[in-house]
């Protein structure tokens, strides 16, 4: 048997934890012979709540879940942590936008930013899911100096899996029979659902596609779909949300399928002539715990100029939380 690994969740009583805690617990995240501990982090006000999921767990007699420890507070909870998933949060209500949070939220992961630094693993992989994710692990990664700018994703994966989702309902084939589709940009109303690389059946499919449906049905659909959800509900994805979660982390760890690759919102390296330093998703190819963006993929005109008005808008909300980005540690990194 494996040792096992510990695991940092904050928002750990929200509705997404609800629906993830469960499935890391019975090992759909790092698998059948991987034990973990489970360390939960949540607000002093919702510690009972959290007590009543810590019972449902043990009531599961998962056989993989070592441990399950209870934090009011990120500096105890990230303790030596290698996993650290970041769902607390405010979620945004209908009508607003994700960058509407933005203030809401930057002093949380400016704290938890310095916490993970002084003490999770060194080696610790966080992935924030709270919005606005890009730049919400912006400002954790850079209130982290000790840790590389590498270790701080977000995730993208659920706007990844809405397109393959919708891309196998429009053309009738199941969503593993499809490769190489890509999400580009932020987890916003400007990302860039990208369908130009994709293959069924190990054939580009772009070319047998009404490129009226692919700009004027499928792109706005995914991009809204967040706000779709969200009408229909009156909260927002959160069974979806987790398991996007499962399949961010699972294959940052274990790697992505040969002949495939995901997406993830990563420290932009200027590669695609993205500026550098904000947190962008790019497609990339995950092995031995690494990941790497994609190069060399054909852009056209069409996208590249959506990649400009994605790019622009995390520009803007990197300008509007500058004042919580530690200048020293933006030379450092
Ligand atoms: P929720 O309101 O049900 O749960 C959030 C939890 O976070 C609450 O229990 C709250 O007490 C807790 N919390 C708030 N601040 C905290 C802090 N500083 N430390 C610890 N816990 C804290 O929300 P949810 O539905 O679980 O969603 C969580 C976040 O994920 C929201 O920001 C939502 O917008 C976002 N989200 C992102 C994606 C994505 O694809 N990136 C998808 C769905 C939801
Ligand atoms: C989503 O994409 O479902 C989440 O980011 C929630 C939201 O606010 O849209």
């Amino acid at each position: 048997m494996k040792r096992p690994v510990r695991i940092a969740i904050t928002g750990a009583a929200g509705s997404i934890s609800n629906s993830l805690l469960f499935r890391i617990a019975a090992g759909d995240m790092f698998g059948p012979d991987q034990p973990v501990i489970l360390q939960l982090i949540e607000r002093p006000e919702a510690m009972p709540a959290l007590h009543g999921m810590a019972m449902e767990l043990e009531d599961c007699a998962f056989p993989l879940l070592h441990t399950v420890r209870l934090h009011d507070n990120a500096e105890a909870g990230f303790k030596n942590v290698h996993y650290a998933i970041l769902l607390g949060a405010r979620p945004r209500g209908p009508g607003m936008e994700r960058k509407d949070l933005l203030s809401a939220n930057a002093e949380i992961f400016s704290r938890q930013g310095r916490a993970l630094n002084d003490h999770a693993n060194h080696d610790v992989k966080v992935v924030v899911v709270g919005n606005p994710a890009n730049t919400n692990a912006l400002i954790a990664s850079r209130n982290a100096p000790d840790l590389s700018p590498s270790q701080f994703t977000a995730m993208s994966r659920l706007d990844h899996n809405r397109t393959k989702g919708m891309l196998a309902n429009h053309t009738g084939c199941n969503p593993t029979d499809i490769r190489r589709v890509a999400v580009w940009g932020n987890h916003s109303a400007t990302q860039y659902p990208d369908l130009r690389h994709a293959e069924t059946f190990g054939m580009p499919v772009f070319p047998s596609l009404d490129l009226n449906w692919v700009e004027n049905d499928f792109i706005p659909r995914v991009q809204k779909r967040g706000a779709e959800v969200i009408a229909a509900r009156g909260q927002s994805s959160a069974a979806s949300a987790a398991n996007a979660v499962i399949d961010h982390m699972r294959d940052w760890a274990l790697g992505t399928p040969p002949g495939d690759f995901t997406s993830m919102c990563i420290v932009s390296d200027g590669s695609y002539g993205v500026a550098k330093g904000i947190v962008f998703s790019f497609p990339v190819c995950c092995r031995y715990g690494r990941y790497q963006i994609v190069q060399n993929l054909a852009m056209d005109e069409a996208s590249l100029k959506r990649l400009k008005t994605t790019e622009a808008e995390l520009l803007e909300e990197k300008a509007a939380v500058d004042h919580l980005l530690p200048k020293e540690t933006e030379e450092a990194h």
